[in-house]
């Protein structure tokens, strides 16, 4: 698991170049408090460990190198500038690094998140028709009953006097009742009942987190052989077996009854919604090769982990940011009341999606302020270049932290501060194209990010219709997991608001 590091170090602890590079590269080692140790105590999963980027950015403005403990050692980007050449990079010289990806390996399987070079490109390019706005146009209305079913839950909390809830916890369930039905089509019930298939997303995730703060436990052989270990396999079983039962039962379909009916008629009235497996069982790249069932399997799982606890992250935060304030609460809520008006229905369609100009720069915002996901790491089989010709040795692993970037008081003027009229277009103009990066860029960008942008538009502008919230009283910790939490979970007081409901 140890991976080798190909850095060379010089005596005033920058990095050396590569053997037969030209260019200079001083890339800057901040102090450390242990030979030994490096910096690995100061790269904590706390709010106090993203204090510590905000003053690395302070003091770095692009750049620095870190050693974790006597075996890892990498580089830290934070300027637009730095990571946009490593972000655009070809695929066919980056490579998803083990140390911070490996450990998915084992419940995602070689999947499009996971997998490098040409095999990662064929996933991609069968992956990609999936994600098209004809497909994604069919799951709003999902996005729509899922939410509806939290609200209703709200609203029977309300009415028995609970109006401090745990947003956290009960996005995540609806957020995963949604991709539970576009991916397998499957009525899980999740929001109201236990389920054993989400019990174990749940625990696999915990247990991911559990593992990375354990060095020993990066050890596989060891691992595998410990209570957590054991829990993980477990958990993985119940994820595996759930998904190869529906894959096999809709090979099986589509034996017997042949294509869905959406592929073939072409009416409104006769369209049904397509999910994710039916998807992946129909797509075959332009020499006709298909994905085998355990690659869709593994692809299916990766939507799963991929597009739950980021969404949920992501309306979460957003929700929090505009309880903290409320007159751009105000303005999204008007805007989306505006929006239904006249309209026969309570739902938010489609085509409302682009008109929700204001609640778009909130969610936006939000984003920047809050990213679910605070870095993305990689390694180049080549040497790279940065501005200032600094050559990143070809092997190191490089962090390209979306935190950072997105906190950068160089690109962002008061970067703690919530304001989305930093969105407005006008505002917007002449800034880099890797100022705002929540979905990574680049070949390897987030593949759902559209699917995201939606299902955050429709469950935020509905629960602004139906609820006022406000701050839950309790000093808000970030807490960077697998994606941006809240120590202690995240509280808001919900008012329910006199609108007509669903
Ligand atoms: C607010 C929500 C989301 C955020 C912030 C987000 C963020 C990201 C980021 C930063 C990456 C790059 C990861 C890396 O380079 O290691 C990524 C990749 C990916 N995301 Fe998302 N994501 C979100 C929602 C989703 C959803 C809803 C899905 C699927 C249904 C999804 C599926 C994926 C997949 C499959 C990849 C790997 C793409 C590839 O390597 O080609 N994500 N996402």
């Amino acid at each position: 698991m140890f991976l080798a590091v190909y850095l060379v170090i010089n005596t005033d602890g920058s990095y050396g170049c590569s053997a037969g590079s030209s260019a200079r590269c001083c890339l800057s080692k901040p102090p450390t408090q242990s030979w030994l140790m490096g910096h690995l105590g100061e790269m904590r999963s706390t709010e106090e460990g993203l204090q510590v980027v905000d003053e690395l950015v302070r003091n770095y403005k692009h750049s620095c190198s870190w050693f974790l403990g006597p075996f890892y050692s990498l580089v830290r980007f934070f300027h637009p500038d730095y990571v946009k050449p490593l972000l655009l990079a070809p695929a066919s010289i980056t490579v998803k690094d083990e140390l911070f990806y490996g450990f998915l390996k084992p419940w995602l399987g070689q999947s499009i998140l996971l997998s490098n070079g040409e095999d990662w490109s064929r996933r991609r390019r069968l992956l990609t028709p999936a994600f098209h706005f004809d497909i994604l146009k069919n799951y709003v209305k999902i996005f729509n009953s899922s939410t509806n079913i939290m609200h209703a839950k709200w609203h029977r909390l309300l009415a028995n006097g609970e109006n401090r809830l745990e947003m956290f916890s009960h996005i995540s369930m609806m957020t995963l009742d949604s991709l539970l039905k576009c991916t397998f089509s499957h009525n899980s019930n999740c929001q109201e009942s236990s389920c054993e298939y989400i019990t174990a997303i749940l625990e696999l995730s915990d247990l991911l987190i559990d593992r990375r703060g354990r060095i020993l436990h990066h050890w596989d052989w060891l691992y595998w052989r410990t209570a957590e270990g054991q829990r993980f396999r477990k958990a993985c079983n119940v994820v595996h077996r759930f998904t190869s039962g529906v894959v096999q039962e809709r090979r099986n379909q589509l034996a017997h009854q042949g294509v869905p009916e959406s592929h073939t008629e072409k009416t409104e009235e006769k369209k049904k919604v397509v999910d994710f497996i039916d998807l992946l069982l129909l797509s075959k790249d332009e020499e006709g090769h298909v994905l085998s069932d355990e690659e869709i399997k593994a692809e299916a799982d990766t939507f799963m982990f991929g597009g739950h606890d980021t969404t949920a992250s992501g309306i979460t935060w957003v929700l929090y940011n505009l309880s903290c304030h409320q007159d751009y609460q105000e303005r999204c809520r008007a805007e989306v009341n505006d929006l239904l008006q006249d309209k026969q229905t309570e739902d938010i369609e489609w085509d409302d999606l682009n008109n929700l100009h204001f609640t778009t720069m909130c969610i936006k915002e939000s984003l920047r302020l809050h990213s679910p996901v605070s870095a993305v790491t990689r390694r180049y089989t080549e040497d790279m270049t940065v501005p200032g010709d600094r050559v990143v040795p070809k092997g190191s692993i490089c962090l390209l932290s979306i935190y950072g970037v997105h906190h950068n008081p160089e690109i962002w003027p008061d970067p703690d501060e919530y304001n989305p009229m930093r969105f407005d277009p006008e505002n917007s103009k002449g800034r880099s194209s890797h100022a705002f990066i929540p979905f990574s860029s680049g070949p390897r960008n987030c593949i759902g990010q559209k699917f995201a942008m939606s299902e955050l538009r429709v469950v935020v502008a509905l629960t602004l219709r139906r609820f006022r919230v406000t701050p839950g009283g309790t000093k808000v910790r970030r807490l960077p997991q697998l994606v941006l939490r809240a120590e202690g979970g995240l509280w808001l007081h919900l008012e329910s608001l006199d609108t007509p409901q669903e």
